[in-house]
């Protein structure tokens, strides 16, 4: 087993490699094909395979396959000596509006991963009809309580997140992350501030679909699309268009013996001073995706990168 240099989230004591593992596939059939594509023991093998290369931080949430995807970390941690991070999210329903929603909701993740208490809790989106303010004070709440080891935010703006950092800053809690989207594909939290304001507060910013769910990775071109609602979401003219950014990714993996893109993608993340959470649906992939640690671009190539994303 390899085990790469842990850092801190947020101002938190938690330890976490440089990069997790995304486990919305596990379970979930409607978006990712679960049970047809890939099976519970492709599951099982991908989270022992994830901690053999040190990989110890999932993020899962209560909604992901309804469910399906805690109960799988509950089996996969009763199953492990290794200590395991965990992040799970609350999903603030539109008929939640009481505080003790996030409570209850909090009982019933734990009861599905089996633990007393969760490493992160995550509010999954700053949506109404409950003010962002309203559920970071129920979630600081569950943090005092000892329910809760660190609290995080998910798909906030970079004002949304000053204002939870400040709301928990008053009952001395620190806001340990805000997981939002961040790829090569999707460069958002470095043009509105989110990245930057992380760095400023000192939290962890966490990159969810770090492979622009896949596309990273090279395999899905014009000819050979992905299926299923990924189909409707990304075009053949858009996979024509990431043609030389993948070209690219591919040549700077080369100089890096033999990086694959999905790696050379993952690693541009880490520099970037933010952590990826790539999902992966089986072994093979989460191996590979481990294959991002133990070696660093360098500032050209990160330059070239980015102006090669620019282009698109
Ligand atoms: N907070 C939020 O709102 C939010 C939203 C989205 C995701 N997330 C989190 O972020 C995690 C990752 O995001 P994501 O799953 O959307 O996208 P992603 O990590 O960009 O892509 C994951 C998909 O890419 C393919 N893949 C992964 N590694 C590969 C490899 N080494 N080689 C070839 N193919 C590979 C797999 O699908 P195929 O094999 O089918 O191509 C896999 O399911 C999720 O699991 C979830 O935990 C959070």
């Amino acid at each position: 087993m390899t085990s790469p240099q842990t850092l801190t989230l947020g101002n938190t004591d938690i330890r976490i490699p440089p990069l997790g593992i995304g486990t919305w596939a596990w379970g979930d059939r409607f978006f990712w094909n679960y049970g047809r594509e890939y099976t519970a023991d492709d599951i099982r093998a991908a989270f022992i395979a994830a901690v053999e290369e040190g990989i110890t931080f999932f993020d899962t949430a209560e909604v992901y396959g309804l469910g399906r995807s805690e109960q799988f970390l509950q089996e996969m941690l009763a199953q492990t000596e290794t200590p395991i991070v965990i992040a799970t999210k609350f999903f603030p329903l539109p008929w939640r509006v009481r505080k003790t929603a996030i409570r209850r909701a909090l009982r019933y993740s734990l009861k599905r991963l089996g633990l007393a208490s969760v490493d992160l809790y995550q509010i999954h989106f700053p949506w109404p009809p409950r003010s962002t303010d309203f559920w970071v004070r129920a979630l600081g709440e569950l943090v005092e309580e000892g329910l809760v080891r660190a609290a995080g935010v998910s798909n906030y703006t970079a004002e949304q997140m000053h204002r939870a950092h400040a709301i928990l800053q008053t009952r001395g809690i620190p806001l340990a992350s805000n997981q939002v989207h961040y790829s090569l594909l999707h460069r958002k939290p470095e043009r509105d501030g989110t990245l930057n304001a992380c760095q400023e507060l000192g939290i962890t910013l966490i990159a969810y679909s770090p492979l622009e769910m896949g596309l990273l990775t090279g395999k899905y071109t014009p000819e050979n699309p992905p299926g299923g609602v990924r189909s409707r979401r990304y075009s053949r003219a858009y996979l024509e268009r990431i043609r030389p950014l993948i070209g690219l990714l591919r040549e700077i993996g080369q100089g890096h013996s033999g990086k694959t893109p999905a790696q050379v993608a993952l690693n541009w993340v880490i520099c970037k001073g933010a952590v990826p959470i790539p999902g992966a649906k089986n072994a093979r992939q989460a191996v590979s995706n481990a294959g991002a640690l133990g070696w660093r671009l360098t500032d050209n190539e990160v330059q070239a990168l980015d102006d090669a994303s620019d282009k698109i």
